[in-house]
């Protein structure tokens, strides 16, 4: 492994309107969700994840994409980005004025049959027009990698299959490719091993992590992946989610707890931390959840500490 300095910028993915609530099994109103994506964006993100344009019988919580799409208000320098499983979703993504088109493959073939019911080689061939089309239409192209620090299906994930994934991401013309740990069972060591021999073969800088806190790794996995170079990090609000196709997976790591670890480690992010613990709260209050970010929490009782004090 090589030691590096840390990034003094990065760039935080909020992903709590799509990966966060896709598995939410009562629909969420869509009203709540143009509120959501409205507060992240107010809060400064940069990008945020909108929706998906997928099939609604896979997975019906985004059946409303296009409406979120057309009721949310866009704010200048904010990148919104929706996952096309396919042209139609490209379509759709096109009809609906999203920035960012989001292809999504596994590094493990059990979890690319559950997740979009092909393989590994067929996913990347469906998304040869997807890729294409976002290009011609001068959409930026992002691809996610699933499973790429473990498999619910098929345990350990060689970091070769992740490599050779990205290489085809690659070759797609993806600007962006993320590294994804679903079902949140990487290390620290495991993280920097995957993110410096994908940097091999892909940009450092346009190789961002996503991970999910299932086994309470996932901010030690960014610290890791940060002292390997990484800059830009997924994250949902309020850690909200889980993956419809992973049982037992928790949410992604929470925004707040990444951006405090950014702030104390003095990386800026241009969002507002308090913005983001009041975003979170709103969020699990409508949809009835307890807030699963630990800084979320912490923050919030001492804003209501202070606001009795006053
Ligand atoms: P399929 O059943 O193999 O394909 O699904 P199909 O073409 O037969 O489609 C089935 C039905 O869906 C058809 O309707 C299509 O018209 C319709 P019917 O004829 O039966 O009435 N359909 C669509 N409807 C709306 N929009 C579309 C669309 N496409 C087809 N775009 C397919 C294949 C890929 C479509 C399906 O498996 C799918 O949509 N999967 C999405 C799964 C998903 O969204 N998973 C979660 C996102 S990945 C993730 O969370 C991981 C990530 O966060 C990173 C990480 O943490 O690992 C990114
Ligand atoms: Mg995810």
């Amino acid at each position: 492994m090589s030691a590096s300095h840390l990034p003094q910028r990065v760039k935080v993915v909020e992903v709590g309107p799509r990966d966060g609530l896709q598995n939410e099994k009562q629909p969420v109103p869509t009203d709540v969700k143009i509120a959501l994506v409205d507060r992240l964006s107010a809060a400064g993100f940069a990008n945020v994840e909108a929706t998906s344009f997928v099939s609604p019988k896979w997975v019906p919580q985004m059946a409303d994409g296009a409406e979120v799409m057309a009721g949310i208000t866009r704010r200048p320098g904010t990148v919104y980005s929706v996952l096309t499983p396919n042209m139609r979703g490209f379509e759709g993504a096109v009809a609906a004025k999203a920035d960012e088109v989001v292809i999504f493959c596994a590094a493990s073939e059990a979890f690319s049959q559950r997740n979009i019911n092909c393989s590994i080689e067929e996913s990347i061939t469906r998304f040869e027009p997807v890729a294409r089309a976002a290009k011609d239409a001068g959409l930026r192209l992002r691809g996610s990698i699933s499973c790429a620090l473990g498999c619910p299906y098929q345990g350990e994930v060689p970091v070769a299959s992740v490599v050779d994934v990205v290489k085809r991401l690659a070759a797609l013309g993806c600007d962006e490719i993320d590294i994804a740990d679903t079902i949140g069972v990487g290390t620290p060591a495991r993280t920097r091993e995957v993110m410096e021999a994908c940097a091999k073969v892909f940009p450092i800088e346009r190789l961002s992590g996503h991970f999910h806190d299932t086994y309470g790794q996932a901010t030690a996995n960014i610290y890791a992946a940060l002292l390997s170079g990484i800059s830009i990090f997924h994250s949902s609000v309020a850690g909200l989610g889980g993956c419809p196709y992973a049982k037992g997976a928790t949410g992604n790591v929470a925004t707040e707890d990444v951006l405090y670890l950014l702030q104390g480690l003095g990386i800026e992010t241009g969002v507002d931390l308090d913005a983001v613990v009041r975003t979170g709260d709103y969020i699990s209050q409508a949809i009835g959840r307890p807030n699963a970010s630990r800084v979320g929490r912490a923050m919030l009782a001492k804003m209501k500490d202070a606001a009795t004090a006053a």
